[in-house]
């Protein structure tokens, strides 16, 4: 596997590979890989020739009150996990590289329509931190696929409707939410759980498996379901910050006449912040009968 820093050196490695006729995908990740990132590597392996996967921690995606400093940074270990996983290239840029200027207020990336919402509203600007520095990752690898996660599920579509917006040659392809046998979804963040949270922690996704199974049984107080799902995670001793029923599309709010849905769900549970979702199609009218 080999190890690049530098920009140019990167375009130019792509460069080659795409001229000799080999499709080309990426896998962006902050590093402290785990099995869902290795996942979504197995994924754009399946799809491509090549696989390029950058691990960069990205200032300008956490606020003033985040752990940036802190975040785990685990290169050589995970370098050593992509090369065993066929990985091609990893590339490593530096932060001075990827920000000459200061990662401050510089051209960004906004996806407006996505913002104000969700995890948007608990960490404000994240997601303008995500969309610019994806941009410029997709401008440097040029990638002829890019695979993201379904678990940060708002990310994703920030993902797929910046590249449109945009007009930028690749294509977006949500990867599957690695899970933990008691089903808490893979996440760099779960070390940050005592023994006792980890054992709480799979709460998050069962209460959405309740309001997912609840609402495909047609139970039709919306309303109730979210009381329920949310009560679940107090329960569990978790602060809720949202558990919504919004349309799988958009994330608009759902109707009642909405069928594909999906249930994203964020708390906190000590020093951690656990999200998850899960998807619900609902049978339409004609499909019922
Ligand atoms: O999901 C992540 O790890 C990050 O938000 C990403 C997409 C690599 C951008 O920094």
């Amino acid at each position: 596997m080999q190890r690049i820093s530098g920009i140019a050196d990167m375009r130019a490695r792509v460069v080659d590979w795409q001229r000799a006729g080999l499709r080309v995908g990426f896998v962006p990740t902050m590093g402290n890989l785990h099995g869902g990132h290795l996942a979504l590597v197995d994924k754009a392996r399946a799809l491509s020739d090549r696989v390029v996967v950058s691990i960069f921690v990205n200032p300008a995606q956490f606020g003033p009150n985040e752990d940036y400093a802190t975040y785990p940074r685990t290169g050589e270990a995970d370098c050593a996990a992509l090369d065993a996983s066929g990985v091609d290239c990893v590339f490593l840029p530096a932060v001075d590289a990827m920000y000459p200027d200061g990662a401050g207020p510089r051209t960004r990336v906004e996806v407006p329509e996505l913002n104000g919402m969700l995890c948007d509203v608990s960490r404000p600007g994240f997601f303008n931190g995500v969309a610019t520095v994806v941009a410029k990752l997709l401008n440097i690898v040029t990638p002829d696929l890019a695979v993201f996660g379904l678990k940060d599920y708002q990310q994703l579509l920030v993902v797929q409707r910046l590249v449109r917006d945009l007009n930028l040659p690749v294509d977006i392809i949500g990867g599957p939410i690695a899970r933990e046998p008691d089903g808490l979804a893979m996440s760099s963040r779960n070390v940050y759980l005592t023994a006792d949270e980890r054992e709480r922690a799979p709460a998050l996704y069962r209460a959405l498996c309740h309001v997912a199974s609840r609402l495909e049984r047609g139970e039709p107080d919306w309303p109730l379901l979210v009381a329920e799902g949310l009560d679940r995670l107090r329960e569990a001793g978790m602060q809720p910050d949202y558990l919504e029923i919004r349309r799988a599309d958009d994330l608009a709010e759902a109707l009642t006449s909405d069928h594909e849905l999906v249930i994203p769900g964020a708390a906190y549970l000590g020093r951690a912040r656990l999200i998850d979702n899960v998807r619900v199609s609902l049978p339409t009218p004609g499909q019922r009968d």
